[in-house]
């Protein structure tokens, strides 16, 4: 009985401590901006994966400019929060800043992208494999077109940000197996529906109205959508005339793919602030070091998929 008592005073001890530690965090995020649809939806579900947990979350929009995202984390630093959260626009550029946090002993979690710095300046980084994801879309187009020969355009995400880099790696890989698929366009539309169309406008033109055109590859599903348009108002059918393949899995481009204008995209969660927020309670707690990556799934949709099922699924997961 008494070892009974004993364990139940241990269990509610260490629950209440865990209780008061995550209730009284405070956690600085550097978010990138509001470029797309998944952008928008990792905000929401950030803001709400703290609340979930009480802790106090201070939110800084860099505009899509580095510099500001710097300048957040150094005020973060000077507020002295608990942690911080970074979705770095850019690969590099990090190290000086990370060691300010790191001589503060504020730990630091990186969300969505990776960044090239020795992985001792930050705790872990919650992202997905973006070099698979541009593998899963190239080996969908690989599989779609057989032997038929293809030329691909490309809209590259923001350059020098880790996605662009490795989407557009993992995609020229999957394609490199073959010899009738080729990227014969390809440049960035900064992750924006906006610049998606005006770039897919241009490679039409380019390409003596995109009659040869055989695939779009977008980095995201955004700009995807803003080539759609740009197909549409060429004349031409996106999804049939020239296929559309993307990532992220925002709801829109399921309501294209009902609507056969879209056909593959490969996901990408939203919800990169939920692992982080465990495993940085568990580090203040008890220093339990996480692994350097955690990594999110890349899962491939296509149209067999049942998109207008999975476009009400999405709703209500911060899209
Ligand atoms: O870093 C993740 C990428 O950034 C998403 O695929 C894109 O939509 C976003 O803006």
């Amino acid at each position: 009985m008494r070892q009974a008592l004993a364990a139940l005073t241990a269990a509610l001890t260490l629950a209440l401590a865990s209780s008061v530690s995550a209730q009284s965090m405070t956690v600085g995020f550097s978010q990138i901006g509001s470029e797309s649809g998944w952008r928008a939806a990792e905000t929401t579900v950030t803001k709400q994966e703290a609340e979930k947990r009480g802790i106090a979350l201070k939110f800084a929009d860099a505009q899509q400019k580095q510099e500001n995202q710097i300048k957040a984390v150094r005020g973060f630093i000077a507020q002295g929060v608990d942690a911080i959260l970074i979705a770095p626009v850019v690969a590099t550029g990090w190290d000086a800043v990370l060691k300010e946090a790191k001589e503060e002993k504020i730990p630091v979690i990186l969300l969505d992208r990776q960044i090239d710095a020795p992985d001792s300046l930050y705790l872990t980084a919650v992202t997905s494999d973006q070099v698979h994801e541009g593998r899963v879309a190239g080996e969908w187009l690989v599989k779609d077109v057989g032997a038929k020969t293809c030329k691909v355009v490309e809209l590259q995400g923001t350059t020098g940000s880790s996605p662009a880099i490795n989407r557009k790696k993992g995609f020229e890989e999957a394609i490199a197996k073959t010899t009738n698929i080729k990227i014969v366009r390809s440049q960035t539309g900064d992750f924006t529906r906006t610049k998606g169309k005006e770039v897919m406008e241009s490679f039409i033109k380019a390409e003596g109205g995109g009659k040869d055109i055989c695939a779009v590859y977008a980095h995201n599903d955004d700009m995807a959508v803003g080539a759609i348009q740009a197909i549409k108002e060429a004349g031409l059918k996106p999804g049939s005339d020239i296929k559309v393949v993307s990532i992220d899995a925002v709801p829109d481009i399921f309501k294209a793919m009902a609507a056969g204008e879209a056909n593959a995209t490969v996901e990408l969660t939203p919800n990169m602030a939920g692992p982080a927020f465990e495993v940085l309670a568990a580090y203040l707690k008890d220093k339990k070091e996480p692994p350097k990556w955690i990594q999110t799934e890349s899962k491939l949709y296509t149209a067999k998929d049942d998109p207008m099922k999975v476009y009400e699924a999405k709703k209500g997961l911060g899209y």
